[in-house]
Order: structure tokens, then C-alpha cells, then sequence
């Protein structure tokens, strides 16, 4: 069948379409059927089957002969060293993590943060919980001590296990002082903290409350798994929203290990055994799906990269991994390539290396321009795959089902519509526009399986983010469209969220930290493209009146604020201070236009406008930090 067939099979039949995918899972107890609507528009998948997560990511390997097989390896350039974990050990190592958790009180549905750097212990903490049906959340390291403060009170963990550092090229990031910090300024205490010590820095312990990773397991029964329900809540995965607080997104267990899988094959073109590495990180959904999950839960071998495509210790990283692991599937953000391309143009790096292996590049985490795509293409030789999705979705709602049958690939398009996803363009009204029109992307209801049936205590939020606006869809918050050929184009965010270096981050938040700096009246933060990183933040600041102090030094305390409040991932850099900003006659905002004068784009002179002038204001204050030429 090809892509057609199958996605028509899909639509004509989504219950037989899952049942028949949801074969390749172990269950405890078979679902009696797929979906579950009687509470609609809130959906569930598999609900009334039994089912473990770390039994079909690892045990059922071990059974199934697999147990040799290497089930995860650690390439870490920046520490040098390269380590091999098979099935049968993972399982070993995993069991034990689970039973000493178990041990100290962490059962089915107790949250537990995981904050961890690109190590194999984070994944097997996050197996570990799974293993006791427990509801991980791992926050990603470069989050700075206030907002893992803010998922603590949000997740109630009763423990979080943590690495003593991270490490970033020519720097180590203390992970110790931003837990305590963390746990000092949150409400919610966890019982207990689990620290993985590692030899670059070994932190110190506070009696009663934190364990040694090591010491911890000593002398512990090790766990078996427990079946849950299908749709126990696996993990929660924070993300950014139009406000600072993040959202939950809650991933089912039973549709989130029926879906991966699936898309192993059919999107990634694995087969079981096959090397597949996804060059991100363990606290992005990227980490989740496609460092932890998916591989393991069809067999694969998964890479855990910890370095960058460049400086770790070359531009040459990526080809190197490739060639030595015999990886067959590769796939990072848009961004790495253009971090490796304005490092090494022609390549010279990849001349020394042999990607015979390699199938395909899979892209994903922010729009891939046609350059980048162009250039990788070309010097690699092989395919290249841009796909769309979501922290959401936690896999692709659009890509090009290689497995199933390769379509032609469209510079700019991430392809067509996967099985599952009824894909639609809308305008205000909630009518779809012709092929070819932009509007706002939305999704018919019910998404698949494996998508967030809702947010991590807030059903409200929920249906108000993402369910309201378009009465019986899902609204993606992105815009766009789809042309003749059903392929979709992805354009733009429609709401407040931004795309640094492939991070999803909220301008929202950003402006919200502005905000409580004391000179600050009134701010406005905005994501300008950048060459490298697609998209940077800049903040416009308009004093408190009386302030008399040197602008530069508001925006470097300001530049500050944001990195301890947020982290260095926000990437806030730049800032500027002018004396308005400008809105329309209601008081909003006007971003967009912004952005507009920013990129040096065209823009329509927004009819609303209360007084246009402020914008040559903004024209000017933006020329000062090179942007509007
Ligand atoms: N822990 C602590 N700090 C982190 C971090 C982590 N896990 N990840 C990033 N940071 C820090 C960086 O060190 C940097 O700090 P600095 O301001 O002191 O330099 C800051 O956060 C911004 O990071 P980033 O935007 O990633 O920029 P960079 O200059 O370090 O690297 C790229 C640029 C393009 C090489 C890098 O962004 C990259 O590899 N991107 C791949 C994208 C990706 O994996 N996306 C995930 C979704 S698929
Ligand atoms: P995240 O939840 O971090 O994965 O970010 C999801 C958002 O990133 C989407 O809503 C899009 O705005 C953007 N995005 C992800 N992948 C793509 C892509 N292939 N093309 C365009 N935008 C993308």
C-alpha cells in the first residue's frame, strides 16, 4: 500500500486502523477497542487495557533475544567518552533504579522531576518511573532554578532525581545550588532527591533528603513492572504557552507506545537492530519520543549525544557519530545544520568520514529553510525530511512516511497529513479555506493516540488553548496551508510563542520577568529571525517615569534577570529601551508589526494603529542593535 492507501484506510476505518497498530505492544490485559469518546471533546485511547511502558522498552527485548544488543550508547565529546549499555544491562539497571525508588515510597501515579543532562542515568530514571508506573517529568537543564521551582509546584513531585552538573562547551553548569535554589523557592517539598554524582563535580548532599545515586541502590530488590492503565498518564512534559506559566502535557501510556512505534517504521524507516539517533535533548519531547521511547519500544539501538553539532570538538561531530555507531536514521533541528554549514560550508569535515550507512535526515523543531535543507541535501547525498509536530501531538502530525512509501519532497513543505491527523486549514469563522489560502492550522477532532488528552491539572487551560476556538478541533496554534497536492506549509505561531535554536519558548514569559525589574513600566518581547538560530527574542522597555539611570545599564540587568529567572536557553541577549510602544486603539500590542520592521519585511500599516509615528521609533531603536536595515 502506499502513502494514499493508507491514510485512506485510516480515515475509513481509525478504530481497525489502531487495533491492528496496538498489535505490536505487550499488553496485560488487550483493550477491548481503541477509543473511548463518551466524554468528547475530551478523547482517550485504550483505556481499559493494561499495559507497561518499560516492559515493551526493554524487558520484552531481553525476552525476545535482543538482550546483547546494544540498547543505548553514550557518545559524549565534550567529556570524552563513549560508553555501551545493552538491552539486558538497561534492564538490570533499570529494575534496580525502580525497586530503590519503590523502596523509598514512589509507587503507581507519585510524580517524580527528573532534571539531567545527556547521561544514560537520565533515561534510566525516566524507564524507572515508568517502571513503576510512576509520572515523570524532566525538566531540561538549561531552565533555570525558577522555573523548575514553577514545575515542582505545578507536578507535586515526591522526589527528583538530578545530576550534581551539566556541561556546557567551556563551562559547568551546577545543577545542585539551582535544585536547592528550586526547592527553596517552590511550596511543594518533594520527600526525597536522588543525585547522579558525576566525576566532573560531586556535589554536596543534605543529610536526610538526598540520596546517592549509587548508594541508594545498594542492597535494594530490584522492581518489577506494573501494569497500568491505558491511559495512565506516562509523563508530563512542561511546555511554553502564551504566559509564563508552562503548560503540563500529559502523554497516556497506551496511545504514546501504540503511535512510536508506528512511527518507527513507517516515518523513520527502522527496523529493529537499526542504529537511530535524534541529535536533541532528553528534556525536550524531541528526547522523549525519539532518544528514549520510540527507539527502545521497537528494538532499535539509540544514540545519547552529549555535545553540539559544533565546537565538540568540530563541525565534523554529526558525520563522525554517523559513521562509527553505523547510525541509519539521523534526525536534529534545522539549526544544527545551520551551526555545522556557517562552520564548515563545503564540508570539508564530512570528506573524512563515510556515511554509507546512513539512510535518511530527518528535520524537525522549527521551520526548515529551503537552504539549509538544500545545503545538507547536497553535501550528504542523502534525503532530507522536514516534519511537523508538537510537544502536543509528541510525534509527527505531518512528515513524509519513507517507511510506507517516500513522496516527493516539496523545499519548505514538511509533507503531507500522517494517518490520524485530519489536517485543516480554517479562517476566523472556523470554515476551511481553499488550497493555497493561509489560515490557522487545526487538527479534526480526535487527535490519535498518543496525543494529550489534556494538561497536567488544568483541564480549563486546556480546552481554552486549544479547544475552544475552533469548536470540534484542535487549534495547533500555528498558521499556514495546504496546497493542491494536500502538502502543508508551515508559517507562523499565532500566538505568543517563539522558536530560539529549535527551544520552544514564550514571549509571554520573557516580557513577565521584564515586567519586575523596577525601572521596567511596561515591556514587549518579540522574536526577530536570526541566520543561525531561526528566531532570537528582543525586548522593548519602556522606563518608569523619573528613571534617570544609563539605558545599557537597565538592559544588561535586564539581559540578566531573564537568564537567572528563565535560563540561558531563552537566549535573551538583546534589549532596547524606547519611549512607547505601539498599540492599536484598544491597547494591544501591535508584535506582529514589529517583527515586520525588524526583519526589514513589508508590512500593511495596521488600521488600528493609535498613533503610526511610534513606529519609526521602533524603526530607529532596532537599527541600534543592527536589526530594521
Ligand atoms: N544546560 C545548560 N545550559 C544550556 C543547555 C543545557 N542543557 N543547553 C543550552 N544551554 C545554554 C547554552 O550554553 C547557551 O548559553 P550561553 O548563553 O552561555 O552561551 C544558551 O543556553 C543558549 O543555547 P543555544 O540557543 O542552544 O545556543 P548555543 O550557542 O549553545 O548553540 C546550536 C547553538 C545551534 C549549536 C545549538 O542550539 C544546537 O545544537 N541546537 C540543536 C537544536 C536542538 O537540539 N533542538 C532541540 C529540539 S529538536
Ligand atoms: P515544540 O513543542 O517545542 O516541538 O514546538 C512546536 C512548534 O515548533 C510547532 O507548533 C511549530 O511552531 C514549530 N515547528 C516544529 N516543527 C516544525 C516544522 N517542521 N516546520 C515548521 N515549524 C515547526
Amino acid at each position: 500500500m502506499g502513502y494514499q492507501e493508507v491514510y485512506d484506510s485510516w480515515k475509513a476505518d481509525p478504530e481497525g486502523f489502531w487495533m491492528q497498530a496496538a498489535e505490536a505492544i505487550d499488553w496485560d490485559r488487550k483493550p477491548s477497542k481503541a477509543l473511548f469518546d463518551d466524554n468528547a471533546p475530551l478523547y482517550e485511547w485504550f483505556k481499559d487495557g493494561m499495559v507497561n511502558t518499560c516492559w515493551n522498552a526493554v524487558d520484552r527485548h531481553v525476552e525476545g533475544g535482543r538482550g546483547a544488543q546494544a540498547a543505548l550508547i553514550h557518545d559524549s565529546p565534550i567529556t570524552g567518552t563513549k560508553h555501551v549499555i545493552t538491552y539486558a544491562e538497561l534492564k538490570d539497571r533499570v529494575a534496580s533504579l525502580a525497586g530503590a525508588l519503590r523502596a523509598k515510597g514512589i509507587d503507581k501515579g507519585d510524580r517524580v522531576i527528573i532534571y539531567m543532562p545527556m547521561v544514560p542515568e537520565a533515561l534510566e530514571a525516566m524507564l524507572a518511573c515508568a517502571r513503576l508506573g510512576a509520572i515523570h517529568s524532566v525538566v531540561f537543564g538549561g531552565f533555570a532554578a525558577n522555573e523548575l521551582a514553577v514545575r515542582i509546584d505545578d507536578a507535586k513531585p515526591k522526589a527528583i532525581i538530578a545530576a550534581s552538573c551539566g556541561l556546557e562547551p567551556g563551562r559547568v553548569v551546577h545543577y545542585k545550588p539551582l535544585l536547592d535554589g528550586a526547592i527553596e523557592l517552590a511550596k511543594h517539598k518533594p520527600d526525597f532527591c536522588v543525585l547522579f554524582q558525576r566525576e566532573q563535580e560531586v556535589a554536596a548532599l543534605i543529610d536526610g533528603r538526598d540520596y546517592d545515586w549509587h548508594a541508594f541502590q545498594a542492597g535494594v530488590e530490584p522492581a518489577e513492572c506494573v501494569p497500568v492503565e491505558g491511559d495512565h498518564p506516562a509523563y508530563i512534559l512542561y511546555t511554553s504557552g502564551t504566559t509564563g506559566a508552562p503548560k503540563g502535557v500529559v502523554r497516556p501510556t497506551g496511545g504514546h507506545l501504540v503511535a512510536l512505534n508506528w512511527t518507527m517504521k513507517n516515518i523513520y524507516n527502522v527496523d529493529p537492530g537499526d542504529v537511530f539517533w535524534a541529535a536533541s535533548d532528553v528534556g525536550w519531547v524531541v528526547g522523549h519520543s525519539y532518544i528514549c521511547y520510540g527507539p527502545l519500544i521497537h528494538g532499535n539501538t539509540t544514540i545519547v549525544f552529549e555535545g553540539k553539532p559544533i565546537g565538540t570538538p568540530d563541525a565534523g561531530t554529526f558525520w563522525r557519530i554517523i559513521e562509527e555507531h553505523k547510525v541509519k536514521t539521523f534526525f536534529t533541528a534545522p539549526t544544527a545544520f545551520r551551526a555545522v554549514k556557517r562552520e564548515d560550508p563545503k564540508g570539508e569535515f564530512l570528506k573524512k568520514y563515510d556515511l554509507s550507512g546512513l539512510g535518511a535526515i530527518y528535520l524537525a523543531g522549527e521551520r526548515a529553510d529551503p537552504d539549509t535543507i538544500e545545503w545538507t541535501r547536497e553535501l550528504t547525498g542523502k534525503p532530507v525530511y522536514d516534519h511537523w509536530w508538537q510537544t502536543e501531538t509528541g510525534y509527527t502530525i505531518a512528515g513524509n512516511p519513507v517507511g510506507i512509501e517516500p513522496l516527493p519532497v516539496k523545499l519548505g513543505s514538511p509533507t503531507v497529513a500522517m494517518p490520524g491527523y485530519d489536517v485543516q486549514i480554517l479562517d476566523d469563522a472556523g470554515h476551511e479555506v481553499a488550497p493555497g489560502e493561509l489560515g490557522a492550522i487545526a487538527i479534526k477532532l480526535p487527535l490519535p493516540p498518543g496525543t494529550l488528552p489534556t494538561l497536567w491539572n488544568a483541564e480549563e487551560r486546556f480546552r481554552k488553548s486549544y479547544l475552544n476556538t475552533f469548536p470540534g478541533y484542535y487549534e495547533t496554534g500555528d498558521a499556514g496551508m495546504k496546497d493542491e497536492d494536500g502538502y502543508l506549509w508551515i508559517m507562523a505561531r499565532t500566538d505568543d510563542v517563539i522558536n530560539v535554536a529549535g527551544h520552544r519558548l514564550s514571549t509571554g514569559g520573557m516580557e513577565e520577568v521584564l515586567a519586575s525589574h523596577p525601572d521596567v513600566a511596561e515591556c514587549a518581547v518579540i522574536g526577530v529571525s536570526d541566520q543561525l538560530k531561526g528566531q532570537m527574542p528582543v525586548g522593548f522597555l519602556c522606563l518608569t517615569s523619573g528613571v534617570n539611570r544609563p539605558h545599557d545599564e537597565i538592559t544588561s540587568e535586564c539581559v540578566k534577570l531573564v537568564r537567572e529567572k528563565i535560563g540561558p536557553v531563552a537566549a535573551f541577549k538583546l534589549a532596547v529601551v524606547v519611549d512607547r510602544l505601539p498599540k492599536t486603539r484598544s491597547g494591544k500590542i501591535l508584535r506582529g508589526t514589529m517583527v515586520s520592521i525588524a526583519d526589514g519585511k513589508e508590512f500593511k500599516m495596521p488600521a488600528t494603529i493609535d498613533d503610526p509615528a511610534i513606529l519609526d521609533e521602533i524603526r530607529e531603536a532596532l537599527q541600534t542593535i543592527g536589526y530594521a536595515k
